[in-house]
């Protein structure tokens, strides 16, 4: 009887290992080792047993169990690890895949009128810089000339990164910042523009968000004239809107250009549309950067990318811009 429990335990185990899928193994191991197998059925014939055989049948027949056991589960094991391969395999998402047609999607509006800015720049001659999002205060606001309790420091407008000291990292409020790295990384001549997103602290509607985009432009070199910044953006306010469109300066105050201007333009219908700041590179700021302001002068300008778009398009609520309906996305 012993004799024969071994043979069955060898075989089985072989069984057990062997077996191709899951659904194989717990056949095997309903047949095996269940009620109705064979090694359940020598439990019944340990009756007319005596009392040392019964004992030793009884512990050859736990062993056999224990071992079968086993074995199962390690070959479950096995082939579960299996599966999910299989599974992972087939349920493979390509992220890089590009669908054909129609559904392939398309560039985020914001996107495609900061790539045309950057066209329109490029061909006036101008390169592209970007700058970090979280900024030092260095950056977004002291190497810009704001005055240690410039307003615009004030809670309300920026947010603050809880890092370093308090209130020295900030998520950047504007594209400024990137003038200085711009400076502090090269010598003149500089003529660059800096896109990217900036974060003001503000409660977002129809004509405020408090993620939003902004492109500043910086031209750094020998005999640079207030004449040359507006012959820029006219040239720009052209090259962008079309020929029939003009602009114009009017006097304004930012802390780190002097002499300062807002800058506006003209819709061939005669109408008006406020754009940005512009102004002289303040003496101040190109110190901090790193530039003899002695040597080299400069013009900077600084302007909103997603109203300028939401007015091109006809968009009167600007959180359709952040939104994800695809029915407006769509659009454009
Ligand atoms: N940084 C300003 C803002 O966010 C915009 C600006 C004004 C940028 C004048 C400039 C500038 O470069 O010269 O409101």
């Amino acid at each position: 009887m012993i004799d024969d429990i071994r043979r069955i335990q060898a075989e089985a185990a072989n069984q057990i290992a062997g077996a191709a899928s899951l659904d194989e193994l717990a056949t095997l191991e309903r047949d095996l080792v269940g009620k109705g197998s064979e090694l359940t059925g020598f439990k019944k014939q340990m009756g007319s047993l005596d009392h040392e055989a019964r004992r030793e049948v009884g512990a050859a027949l736990n062993r056999a169990r224990e071992v079968l056991a086993a074995a199962v589960a390690e070959r479950r094991e096995v082939l579960e690890g299996q599966a999910a391969a299989e599974r992972a395999t087939a349920e493979r998402l390509d992220l890089t895949e590009v669908r054909a047609g129609r559904d392939a999607g398309h560039l985020h509006l914001v996107t495609q009128a900061i790539e045309e800015l950057e066209d329109v720049f490029v061909g006036l001659g101008f390169t592209v810089s970007e700058g970090p999002e979280v900024e030092d205060d260095w950056h977004n606001f002291t190497a810009l000339n704001f005055g240690t309790y410039h307003p615009a420091r004030d809670m309300q407008d920026t947010f603050f990164v809880a890092l370093g000291e308090p209130k020295e990292v900030v998520m950047r409020t504007h594209t400024s910042p990137v003038q200085v790295r711009t400076m502090e990384e090269r010598q003149p001549p500089i003529y660059s523009v800096m896109p990217g997103r900036v974060y003001r602290n503000e409660a977002t509607d129809a004509t405020h968000l408090a993620v939003f985009h902004q492109i500043e432009g910086l031209v750094i070199d020998r005999g640079i004239t207030f004449g040359h910044l507006a012959g820029t953006i006219d040239r720009f306010t052209k090259a962008y809107f079309g020929e029939g469109f003009s602009s114009r300066l009017r006097p304004s105050y930012f802390p780190f250009t002097e002499p300062s201007a807002e800058f506006d333009i003209q819709r061939p219908d005669g109408t008006w549309l406020e754009l940005g700041g512009c102004g002289m590179v303040h003496p101040n700021v190109l110190r901090n950067g790193g530039i003899d302001p002695e040597e080299f002068s400069g013009f900077a300008f600084g302007f909103g990318i997603d109203r300028l778009v939401a007015t091109r398009h006809g968009v009167t609520d600007l959180r359709e811009l952040t939104g994800t309906d695809v029915r407006f996305l769509e659009q454009f």
